[in-house]
Order: structure tokens, then C-alpha cells, then sequence
């Protein structure tokens, strides 16, 4: 496995390589979820490169990325055991040049909603970076998971809207044994959290099973989420089609389940794609 810290030499190996490539865009922290993707771009590419980089311009001025998880050698462990071909770890500096850059704009619709509406300009943030990687690495297949449903449909639009090159896969949620989905955040809850957190999964597996009854009255199903979630901080259940918009019955396969519910300062956001 070969690091990489410069676009000179990510250019120039790029420039070498003939072969598939699959890419799995990351943020460091590296979790099962994670490795779920690399495992996929192993299987279906000749060549999988990895990015590790905390992207500043996606996080809020307000919100703290100095305290994201960090530990570069565990991920470059990580990354080395499933044999990843390439890591490519940038710093800040080398991806913004300068802080008057061409800038990339999320769709003022679907991107100022759900994740959005809390998050105003996160998904701008998100797009100028994927987009940045996406030009230096020239992937074949690109890997996200479905947990972040409003980010997967947004690069999908980015990938079509701007006629990329480049398949956009999209990887199953993986979850705990007891059914919570994994997330870099999880760290941050406490014994107490944890224990509250299974209700987002539990009100999800609840949804589906109406579903599977042929309940489709999308209002009864957030009804039934919300008794099962009626202690818990909820920030947003929403049921959408896979353009974002509400729906008021449900669509098979063009409808999620989306949830985002706050312990203390951790947001954990989960869904279920029908
Ligand atoms: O999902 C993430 O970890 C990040 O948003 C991504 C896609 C790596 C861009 O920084």
C-alpha cells in the first residue's frame, strides 16, 4: 500500500493507471461502515484508493472540527489490513489554495432541507471537496453509504448535473449487532445514549413492518416512529421519495425514511430506504 500526501504524486501515479478504480472518499475514523466500502471497491475495481481527509469547508463555523476523531495511523492500519492499494492524505493546504476559490453551490432546493436546514452550507462544503477528489483520482466507481441518504443523492445529482465520468455506488447501512448503525459519532454516547440510541433502528424496523402490512399512509407510520421514539430528542423523521420531496404515501422503491435524533451534543442520523 502506497501513501500519498501531494497532488504531484497522486497526478503522477494517476497518470500510470490503466486499470479500474475504485474510490472510497472518507473522513478518517474509519469504521466497519467504512471498510463495508472499501471490501466493494476491492471486489468489483483492479485498483481501490482511499482518501483520509477531514474536510474543513463542510463543517459549520460554529461546529468544532477540531474535535473530530482523528488517528491517521489506526485508519492507515486499517487501510493496509483490507489492502487498499492507495491512501491519499492531503492537508488542508493542499486541497484549498487560497481562500478566494471557485466555489461549488448545492441545489438551493434539496440541499437547504432535512440535513441542510440544520446544516445551512454543509452540503456546499461537501460537493467542493467530492468534486475536488473526484477530478484528481478519476475513479471508475465512487463508494457512499445510504446513511447519508441527502449526501449520496446530492453527489449523484453533482455527478449528473455536471456530466462526470463516474459511477456513484451505493452501499447498504451497516449496523451493530443490536441494530445501531455505525457512525464515527457513536464514540460520544455515553452508556446511557447508547442504550436510547437502539430506538432509532428499533422505530425504523417498526416502520418497515407497516409497511410490509401494507400500511402506506406515511403520516400513521411517523405517528407509530414517534410512540416508539417519544422520550428521545427527535430533530427530524420525515418521510421523502428519493428526490427529497414529503410524501404523504408510500412509494415502493422511491421512498426513505429519514431520522435524525439528538443525545446531549451527538446528532445520530439514521434511515431505511423502501
Ligand atoms: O461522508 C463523509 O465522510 C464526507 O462527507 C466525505 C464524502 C468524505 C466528504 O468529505
Amino acid at each position: 500500500m502506497k501513501i500519498i500526501t501531494t497532488i504531484e504524486d497522486l497526478q503522477n501515479i494517476r497518470k500510470n493507471l490503466n486499470k479500474s478504480i475504485g474510490f472510497v472518499p472518507t473522513m478518517g475514523a474509519l469504521h466497519s461502515g467504512h471498510i463495508s466500502l472499501i471490501k466493494k471497491a476491492k471486489l468489483n475495481n483492479d485498483i481501490t484508493i482511499v482518501s483520509l481527509f477531514i474536510n474543513p469547508t463542510q463543517f459549520l463555523a460554529h461546529e468544532d472540527l477540531s474535535a473530530y476523531p482523528k488517528d491517521d495511523l489506526r485508519d492507515i492500519n486499517i487501510c493496509e489490513q483490507y489492502k487498499v492499494d492507495y491512501v491519499f492524505m492531503p492537508t488542508k493546504e493542499i486541497m484549498y489554495q487560497s481562500t478566494d476559490e471557485v466555489l461549488i453551490k448545492a441545489p438551493k432546493l434539496s440541499s437547504y432541507i432535512l440535513e441542510g436546514a440544520t446544516r445551512p452550507g454543509h452540503f456546499d462544503g461537501v460537493l467542493q471537496i467530492v468534486l475536488k477528489l473526484f477530478n484528481l483520482i478519476r475513479p471508475t466507481n465512487a463508494y457512499f453509504g445510504k446513511k447519508d441518504a441527502q449526501q449520496l443523492s446530492l453527489i449523484s445529482k453533482m455527478v449528473k448535473n455536471l456530466f462526470l465520468a463516474i459511477n456513484i455506488i451505493e452501499c447498504e447501512i451497516i449496523r451493530e449487532e443490536d441494530g445501531l448503525a455505525l457512525s464515527s459519532r457513536n464514540i460520544y454516547l455515553s452508556k446511557e445514549q447508547r442504550k436510547n440510541a437502539l430506538t432509532l433502528s428499533q422505530s425504523l424496523n417498526n416502520a418497515k413492518k407497516l409497511i410490509l402490512q401494507n400500511e402506506n399512509n406515511t403520516k400513521t407510520i411517523v405517528n407509530a416512529m414517534k410512540n416508539i421514539l417519544k422520550d428521545q430528542d427527535i430533530e427530524y423523521l420525515s418521510i421523502v421519495d428519493r428526490e427529497f420531496n414529503e410524501i404523504s404515501k408510500i412509494q415502493k422503491n422511491n421512498t426513505i425514511i429519514l431520522l435524525v435524533v439528538r443525545f446531549g451534543n451527538t446528532r445520530l442520523l439514521d434511515n431505511l430506504w423502501v
